[in-house]
């Protein structure tokens, strides 16, 4: 137990039913990047895609004996066998700090996620925010979504650079959200926006891996070389998403399209998109999706055109003919 510890004696482990949390992955509406510089985005779950964790006792073992595994990157250790800031390494001590237990008991953890990785729909954020969930409530202490996103968020810092927090909110929240980051502050304001009128986009796959940290790392550099230049895109992609905002709110969706259009050509501008995202915004287009953007880093990884139920489809057989390796429908609504 923790030093000074006033909190319950845990459990009788070895009889606990194996816990499962999940969480979603994510998709960027509006603004990203901009938002690493305290402009408004929004994200929305996307929840066709999973990460699960699930703990499980190991009877019979003693007090510290956890195992990971991960089957999908072939990872099957004891927690004290990988190096010590290994991203699963740092949940566990996260999740055991924030509920003051000195000494894991003896279980498993086990990962699995149908998110694709580095493609910009938040696989190690929803693996973190899943662990947490599902480890913390094994131990009887289930950490309230604000602690949950923010351990996630020391982790994304830890392996994504400078993150605005966007990524860990919209997959511990599950919800629509409106985000702002406050700048040289280590936190963000996170508001759920209300779907008037729900509405369906296609999302389109690379299938070039690119790491987000990358894409943020160069957009740094090109920030510090015209400083101007890049305060006045960013801006525009505030006010872009704050228009989308009222949009969705008032279920207008007929104006998102443009507004993701406008999107687009900024973050071209920002050096942030790619042949390949351009080849399939532009095939969406033609196949009738309202906008097209990519979502996310950009450079590989995904886009998303603005589709309606009908269309849908269409949009992405297009999407498929013009080189997506995976597309997935989806709608956004409350939830
Ligand atoms: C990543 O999903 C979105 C970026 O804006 C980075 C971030 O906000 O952390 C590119």
């Amino acid at each position: 137990m923790g030093s000074g510890s006033c909190v319950d004696p845990l459990p009788f482990l070895a009889d606990m039913p194996a816990i499962t949390a999940t969480a979603p992955g994510k998709i960027i509406l509006f603004g990203e990047h901009a938002v690493v510089y305290g402009q408004p985005a929004i994200a929305v779950p996307v929840n066709q895609v999973k990460a699960r964790a699930i703990i499980s006792a190991k009877p019979g073992q003693p007090r510290g004996s956890l195992y990971l595994q991960a089957p999908d990157i072939g990872l099957d250790l004891r927690w004290d066998q990988l190096p010590p800031d290994h991203p699963l390494v740092l949940v566990i001590k996260g999740v055991l700090k924030k509920t003051q237990i000195d000494q894991p008991p003896a279980l498993t953890v086990r990962v699995t996620s149908t998110i694709p990785m580095a493609a910009g729909l938040g696989s190690g954020a929803a693996v973190s925010v899943a662990t947490i969930r599902a480890f913390s409530e094994f131990l009887g202490r289930p950490l309230p979504n604000d602690e949950i996103s923010q351990l996630a968020f020391e982790i994304e810092k830890l392996y994504h650079g400078t993150p605005s927090g966007i990524d860990n909110a919209v997959i511990t929240f599950e919800k629509p959200i409106y985000f702002t980051k406050i700048v040289n502050e280590d936190t963000g304001k996170v508001e759920t926006i209300q779907v008037s009128n729900p509405f369906t986009f296609v999302i389109g796959d690379t299938g070039i891996p690119s790491p987000t940290s990358a894409a943020v790392g160069d957009v740094r550099k090109a920030w510090q070389a015209d400083g101007v230049l890049f305060q006045e895109l960013f801006e525009n992609i505030g006010e872009i998403a704050k228009k989308a905002r009222q949009a969705i709110e008032i279920g207008d969706n007929a104006a998102l399209g443009p507004l993701m259009n406008e999107n687009q050509i900024l973050l071209k501008k920002m050096g942030v998109s790619s042949i390949e995202l351009e080849r399939l915004v532009q095939a969406a287009r033609r196949a009738g999706a309202h906008g097209a953007k990519l979502s996310g880093g950009g450079r590989g990884g995904n886009m998303i055109a603005l589709a309606t139920t009908e269309s849908a489809l269409h949009v992405a057989d297009a999407l498929t003919e013009a080189g997506a390796t995976n597309t997935i429908i989806t709608t956004v609504n409350n939830q």
